[in-house]
């Protein structure tokens, strides 16, 4: 057995996985999210590492063999997020978030010192709030003492990790979020920390995601029950987890997985394609593999934004009841999803939605279908962003919300002109950091080979010609409405 670990925005969940990749128990437990202003997104490290420590308890006392069986374990994190440790490794301050905005003004910073061209050639990812750097820049600014105490950054999982092993580690597929990698060379970058003035020191050492990093401490062992000798491995971030567990793990693999929020991520054998920062640029979790990704902020959110507004109290299976019956175009209502602004491709954190064209004999139903359309419109254009860079999409695979329902998985074929693949396990990152466990152990020669094990595909559908011609046009539209609604909601 392995167990994949997923320390989630919400909640850690710890996933016991058999040698045929089923899930055999699961423990979660949650922690809360601290907002202390408008935009600030924290969370206390030590929480992670206590629920995480509870969970793995809950799941060896539930297990009925022998615990020198469960032989490894990995890790999937939320990205992004600044831990900073002083030099005798105790946090000095809560871990910020990839959800906290605060650092527009560093963002800007990181701009004019680094250069954007230089910046995208080298991080390959333009300056967004979310990510690492601008979360350092933000401490110096405003927490000088803490700046000057820190002796290391570790990213969520990796600041996990650490507690577990004692051992400090960072690996590419997190990094990469930081902006201050070099994303081809697998370097930190010593030009991008000169250029804005963070310590190069600050930077931890770098490993492969499926890397044996040491067995857990004696403590973690007696207080969770697993055997001493349980091997750690890297792990990696959420997103490239959630790639591993859905096997995309050779060119031509694209995945569309649709939370909260959206993204669609498709694997990149080059370290030098040109987005030009429009889409985000990462290491695989896979050795020398890379991968795209565009990201709708408001996807999954948006229909539960309208459930929670709209209905009362229905679920999702109830409110999406009959949206198969609606034409497509929704009888000529269109959606923007701009709830919270939008990142891809506009990096916009201050457009809102839109619905256009309602007629008195609109119904409910029509909304919810115009809505599940506009998310998927947005999802397209991250698509298009990959097509147009000379990727070859015509298949994807999708997992999520967005997955669980027949006509938004056909919508998806039609909208994305591309045959749309369910799979037959649904634990997204999770898995993936269980297959990272599995690989690391020796279980296969390959994360591919381990994937066909994992997860199969269980059903396809493929886009119906003449209703891909409809949402062609529709399309074209549907981009339109962000330009004339900007100058309006703003
Ligand atoms: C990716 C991002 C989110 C977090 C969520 O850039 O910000 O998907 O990884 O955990």
């Amino acid at each position: 057995y392995v167990i994949g670990i997923d320390l989630g925005t919400s909640a850690v969940k710890v996933l016991l996985v058999n040698q045929q990749g089923v899930v055999c128990s699961e423990v979660s437990k949650s922690y809360p999210l601290i907002q202390e202003k408008s935009g600030y997104s924290e969370q206390n490290p030590e929480e992670w590492v206590e629920k995480t420590v509870l969970a793995l308890k809950e799941l060896v006392d539930s297990f009925k063999g022998p615990v020198e069986n469960i032989e490894g374990i990995s890790f999937s994190g939320q990205m992004h997020g600044l831990v900073l440790l002083d030099e005798n490794h105790v946090v000095l301050r809560n871990a910020i978030l990839w959800n906290d905005v605060r650092t527009t003004k560093q963002c800007h910073e990181i701009y004019q010192r680094v250069g954007e061209k230089q910046l995208v050639e080298v991080a390959k990812n333009p300056a967004l709030e979310g990510f690492t750097l601008p979360k350092i820049l933000w401490v110096k600014e405003n927490e000088p003492t803490n700046y000057e105490k820190a002796a290391i950054f570790l990213l969520p999982k990796d600041y996990l990790r650490f507690r577990l092993t004692g051992k400090m580690h960072s690996e590419y597929s997190d990094a990469a979020g930081t902006l201050l990698l070099n994303v081809s060379k697998k370097q930190w970058s010593s030009e991008i920390c000169e250029a804005v003035g963070v310590k190069f020191q600050l930077c931890p050492p770098l490993v492969e995601s499926h890397e044996f990093v040491g067995n857990i401490l004696a403590e973690i062992s007696e207080k969770t029950g697993l055997a001493e000798n349980t091997k750690v491995f890297a792990g990696g971030a959420d997103n490239a987890c959630g790639a591993i567990g859905s096997g995309i793990l050779e060119d031509g693999k694209t995945l569309c997985s649709i939370g909260t929020s959206g993204v669609v991520l498709s694997y990149e054998e080059s370290k030098d394609r040109e987005f030009e920062g429009k889409v985000h640029y990462f290491n695989h979790g896979k050795e020398n593999a890379f991968y795209t990704m565009g990201v709708t902020l408001a996807a999954g959110y948006s229909l539960s934004w309208f459930k929670d507004t709209f209905t009362n109290n229905e679920d999702f299976t109830s409110m999406l009841q009959g949206i198969e019956d609606v034409p497509v175009g929704a009888n000529g209502l269109l959606f923007t999803p701009y709830l919270a602004g939008e990142r891809t491709p506009h990096a916009d954190s201050l457009i809102r939605g839109s619905f256009i064209g309602m007629d008195a004999s609109h119904q409910k139903i029509d909304f919810v279908r115009a809505v599940i359309e506009g998310i998927t419109f947005s999802l397209n254009q991250s698509i298009e962003i990959f097509r147009k860079s000379g990727k070859h999409i015509d298949t994807i695979v999708s997992i999520g919300g967005g997955a669980k329902n027949d006509t938004w998985l056909q919508i998806q074929a039609d909208i994305f002109n591309a045959k749309i693949q369910k799979l037959s396990s649904e634990q997204g990152p999770g898995i993936g950091a269980a297959m990272l466990a599995a690989y690391g152990c020796g279980w296969y020669s390959s994360l591919s080979e381990c994937a066909s094990e994992f997860s199969q595909v269980v059903k396809t559908y493929e886009p119906i010609e003449s209703n891909v011609e409809k949402y062609k046009e529709l399309y074209s539209l549907y981009k339109r409405v962000y330009k004339q609604t900007a100058e309006l909601t703003k």
